[in-house]
């Protein structure tokens, strides 16, 4: 059986019985589709239900006062969708009849390809394949495709295979089944493999990828690290060493850092007391620097400690002039921290 026909076979017997699908009129499709943009079948259902009773119609819904329509939204949230309802419903009306063409769907208020995509296909069985979320998921997951899927290329991936799979003649079960196979068979975190008809044929399954795909790029998780330097002058001397392996700025130096939960918490331990020791006395120059890497944003505070002992620190720091900087690589972050340090006292900073 190839994927489409275990997709279509699927949905025949697992598929949701949800009151929208008992309808072709493409104004109750529209209005189930917007109310389900961001919001979850369980929850929109009533809220769908109670649009219908009240204005059965879309010149119903184009007759009610914008608030009237605001009211009924009201706890669904993204408040824009109820007004696009409303506008669109004016710009149905006004035309005459609801647009029956991917283009004409598409130029309603409100309507991206998603959406159109589900109308023309629910309401007038145009061979257009919807594509969101519950079908990056199954498609990237079936196939083993690595193709981050908010990239373009992954959109342009994802579409066509989706297309390429459509049975034309079948466009709404094959849309709905794919919807429905994302959202109770194939889901995010925990998809039942196990009894899935698509088990032998999906690659993410035989190469034990699950749980990797599908690959999200823009959404990698943002880690905010808060970094506490402290900048040590002693004499014409201060403090660096580099930094290991195994995290950002790999080889790079630094002064006295403490990190809260830092990622290389092998030092941590050994500069604990520091903190307490050496941070008190120390005057902050900087506070809450924010500075945005790929996948972190790094938030630091930045101290200064002038004094006439060197503290005794772990074995890898050494203490170099502060003349000699320049010849150490630091990160971007801490050469603008450095920026605000005061200057060395007695320092011939220009010659008469
Ligand atoms: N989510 C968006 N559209 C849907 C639909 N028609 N059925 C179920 N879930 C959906
Ligand atoms: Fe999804 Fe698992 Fe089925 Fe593959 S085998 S399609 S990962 S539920």
């Amino acid at each position: 059986m190839t994927f489409t026909e275990t997709i279509l076979d699927w949905y025949t017997v697992k598929g949701r019985d949800l009151p929208w699908r008992h309808t072709r009129d493409p104004y109750l499709i529209w209005l189930s589709e917007i109310i389900l943009q961001q919001t979850r079948v369980g929850q929109g259902m009533d809220y769908w239900l109670r649009f219908v009773q009240r204005w059965p119609r879309v010149e119903d819904l184009a007759a009610a006062t914008e608030d009237e329509v605001l009211r009924m939204w009201q706890g669904l949230g993204y408040y824009s969708r109820a007004r696009n309802l409303h506008q669109a419903a004016q710009q149905i009306v006004a035309r005459g009849s609801f647009p029956d063409t991917l283009q004409g769907i598409k130029s309603l208020k409100g309507v991206g390809d998603y959406t159109a995509a589900a109308i023309a296909s629910f309401a007038f069985g145009l061979p257009s394949a919807v594509v969101d979320g519950n079908v990056y998921r199954v498609l990237a997951r079936h196939y083993g495709i690595d193709v981050p899927i908010h990239s373009a290329q992954g959109k342009k991936v994802f579409t066509q295979l989706a297309q390429s799979l459509l049975p034309p003649r079948q466009a709404a079960a094959f849309n709905q089944g794919m919807m429905d196979f994302g959202a109770t068979q194939c889901t995010p975190a925990s998809p039942r493999c196990e009894l899935c008809p698509l088990q032998e044929s999906c690659l993410a399954f035989r190469t034990g990828r699950i749980n990797q795909l599908p690959v999200k790029e823009k959404k990698l998780n943002v880690v905010t690290r808060h970094l506490t330097y402290l900048y040590i002058r002693c004499g014409d001397t201060t403090a660096i060493r580099r930094r290991g392996a195994g995290d950002i700025w790999q080889g790079l130096w630094e002064p006295l850092l403490f990190e809260e939960s830092a990622a290389d918490a092998r030092h941590q331990p050994e500069t604990d007391h520091l903190k307490e020791a050496l941070l008190p006395g120390a005057t902050l120059l900087r506070q809450h620097v924010k500075h945005v890497l790929t996948h972190r944003i790094l938030v630091a505070d930045f101290y200064f400690l002038q004094t006439d002992t060197p503290p005794p620190l772990p074995k890898d720091f050494r203490w170099v002039k502060e003349t000699e900087l320049d010849s150490y690589a630091f990160p971007r972050l801490l050469e603008n921290l450095f920026a605000s340090l005061p200057q060395p006292q007695g320092e011939v900073t220009s010659k008469p």
